[in-house]
Formats: C-alpha cells, sequence, structure tokens
C-alpha cells in the first residue's frame, strides 16, 4: 500500500509538473484529491491492515495529499503570474509609434473674418455690441430717421413678421438701441456683428440672409477725420498696407453727410481689371456722420455730440480677401470648400 500511495504522489507530481493550463491542473486536482480519486480509493483499503500499520498509512496518505497539495499551490501560482505576465506584455503600449492624425475641423470663413474685424477694432478701444434679429421697425427704420412711408425704405426690402416687427434688414438697429441705453451720455464705441435678412432673389452676390458689421462713435468733437483715418486703419490691416482708400460720396438717412469707401483693386493695381470693373477700386463699405436727427431721437443732445458710423459685409469682404466668386458658397456648407479655410487656422 505504501508503494502504491508513492507511486500515485510520483504520478500526480509529473502530471501538475505537465500542466499547461489552470483548467488541466484543476482536473489533476480533482482526479487525485477527490473524493473518487485514487488515494481515497488507496484508504478505503485500510481496513484490512494491522493495528499499527494502520496509523502509519494514514500518517503516509496524509503527506501524500499535502505533498500533491502543496505542488498543485505551486503550479498554480505559477501559472497566475505567467498569465499576468502575458497580459502585460500583450497590453504593453509601444510609445514610439507614430499617433494617428486626429480630424479637426476649421473655422468657417465668415467666423475667421467676423472675428478679425472684431479684434482689429477691440484693440482700438471698441465693445462688441449685439442685438434681436428680429426686430422692431421702430430701431430698424424709425430710429435711423427712416419714418414711415420714407422713401428710403425701398431701399432695404423687408421681410415683415407683423406690422410693426421684422427680421432686421441691417445691423443700425442695434446702434439706436445702444445709443438709447447710454441716456445721452457719450462716449459709445461699439461695433456690432451679425445676421441680416432683405427680400433679395439669391444670386452670385445676392442673399437674402447675410452677415454685416457695424461700427459706431460718439463722442464730443469726433469729425469726419476721425471716419477716415479709422476706415484707413482698417483697410490697411485687413487687406495689406499697399492698399489706398478713397472716399465717395454717397447717401443714407441716418448718416450725413455719407459716403462710400473703396480700396485701390490690389489685382490690377488700380490699372483696371475684371474684378474691380475696369475701374481700379472696389466699393468695401458705407459711412458718414450720425445725422442730428437720430442723435436727438436716441437722447443726444446733437450740439455737443457728434459721431461716425460705418457698415460692411463680411461675406464680401471675405470673398475679396480669399477670391471667393459667389455669395452662396457660405451657406451652402459643401464641407470641399470649407476645408479650404483650414489652412488659415493657427
Ligand atoms: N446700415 C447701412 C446699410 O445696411 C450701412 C451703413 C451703416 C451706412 C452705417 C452708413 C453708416 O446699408
Amino acid at each position: 500500500m505504501e508503494q502504491k500511495l508513492l507511486e500515485l504522489q510520483n504520478e500526480a507530481i509529473s502530471q501538475i509538473e505537465n500542466a499547461e493550463d489552470l483548467k488541466s491542473l484543476n482536473d489533476i486536482r480533482v482526479a487525485y484529491l477527490g473524493k473518487k480519486g485514487p488515494i481515497t480509493e488507496v484508504l478505503r483499503g485500510m481496513g484490512k491492515l494491522s493495528a499499527e500499520e494502520r496509523p502509519k498509512m494514514g500518517a503516509l496518505a496524509n503527506d501524500v495529499r499535502s505533498a500533491i497539495q502543496e505542488k498543485l499551490d505551486e503550479k498554480l501560482n505559477r501559472l497566475e503570474q505567467e498569465a499576468v505576465l502575458k497580459q502585460l506584455e500583450s497590453e504593453t503600449i509601444d510609445v514610439t509609434l507614430p499617433g494617428r492624425p486626429v480630424k479637426q475641423g476649421n473655422h468657417h470663413p465668415l467666423t475667421r473674418i467676423v472675428e478679425e474685424i472684431e479684434d482689429l477694432f477691440i484693440g482700438m478701444g471698441y465693445q462688441v455690441a449685439e442685438g434681436p434679429e428680429v426686430e422692431q421697425d421702430y430701431y430698424n427704420f424709425e430710429a435711423l430717421n427712416l419714418p414711415k412711408g420714407h422713401p428710403a425704405r425701398d431701399m432695404q426690402d423687408s421681410f415683415y413678421i407683423t406690422e410693426d416687427t421684422l427680421l432686421r434688414t441691417h445691423t443700425s438697429p442695434v446702434q439706436a438701441r445702444t445709443m438709447e441705453k447710454h441716456q445721452g451720455k457719450g462716449p459709445v464705441k461699439i461695433i456690432c456683428p451679425g445676421k441680416v435678412y432683405r427680400r433679395d432673389n439669391d444670386d452670385a452676390t445676392h442673399s437674402h440672409q447675410f452677415m454685416q458689421i457695424e461700427g459706431l462713435v460718439i463722442d464730443e468733437k469726433i469729425t469726419m477725420a476721425d471716419l477716415k483715418g479709422t476706415l484707413e486703419v482698417f483697410a490697411k490691416k485687413m487687406f495689406g498696407s499697399d492698399r489706398e482708400i478713397r472716399l465717395r460720396p454717397s447717401f443714407f438717412p441716418f448718416t450725413e453727410p455719407s459716403v462710400e469707401m473703396d480700396i485701390s483693386c490690389k489685382i490690377c493695381g488700380g490699372k483696371g481689371c475684371s474684378v474691380c470693373k475696369g475701374t481700379g477700386w472696389i466699393e468695401i463699405l458705407g459711412a458718414g456722420m450720425v445725422h442730428p436727427n437720430v442723435l436727438e431721437m436716441a437722447g443726444f443732445d446733437s450740439k455737443k455730440y457728434t459721431g461716425f458710423a460705418f457698415g460692411m459685409g463680411p461675406e464680401r469682404i471675405a470673398m475679396l480677401k480669399y477670391g471667393v466668386d459667389d455669395i452662396r458658397h457660405f451657406y451652402t456648407n459643401d464641407i470641399r470648400f470649407l476645408k479650404q479655410f483650414a489652412k488659415y487656422e493657427a
């Protein structure tokens, strides 16, 4: 019986040594140490032994069991450690591999232009002001010296919502609102970007919805020279220091006198080409000295205060700056168009 037990021990131990995974190790444990295993079987025959031999055999059987158990534990430990090592190895990250590029979006060209213009004027001490797109007739027209029935209202075909509310046709109502808030006290120095709406048929240069940026300065002793100087700084920063500007007389009901500003054509250098329609000049914006009626209506004393205002279209500026030939490109969200502006991202 002793022989048999020792054989079992050797057999079990060599099987344990050869076991390659946790499952076969468990099978070996069940096979040798389980209730139906050979050791139990051997011990069943103990009844036949003499009283002296019985305790000896019992002790030996226990020794064999614990030897097998010890070997099992040891192997189990080793297999578990190996598994952890294997896992660690398979999960190691090769930090020297080049990264996969992450696709990044870029700003819409109009957003870029608006932010560029905002930054420029913020640098000159202006504040950014905003107002509602659904506007009252009063602020859109009346407070800007355009009473009901005024023929100049036809310059800006409007989307009316009710008799007294409309989609604003320009950003000038933000001027009127801001001036009103100041309650007759200067200075006012604002820039107002935003969407505006007009009943135009969409084509390469017209859109029923577009953007404007309006500027307004009110203080004592503001003159046309301040306006011209400001516009010149703006034009040179935006289009290049070699650009020239010129002011042409024009008409807006809310400014007097009114002007339109042109910049010299970059393409032909002033000689005349298709972009400047042979004139050497490109129209950029409308401007003028704030009409005394507009000042008075907003509560400013027009004898004490004067001011200038200007308004421009970021689309037009973006078209000139980036060579875009159709205003509708800005609104159709064709990713092939928009992606071309990624190169301007900081
Ligand atoms: N609001 C005018 C327009 O849309 C532009 C403008 C603004 C002209 C300010 C003069 C002064 O036509």
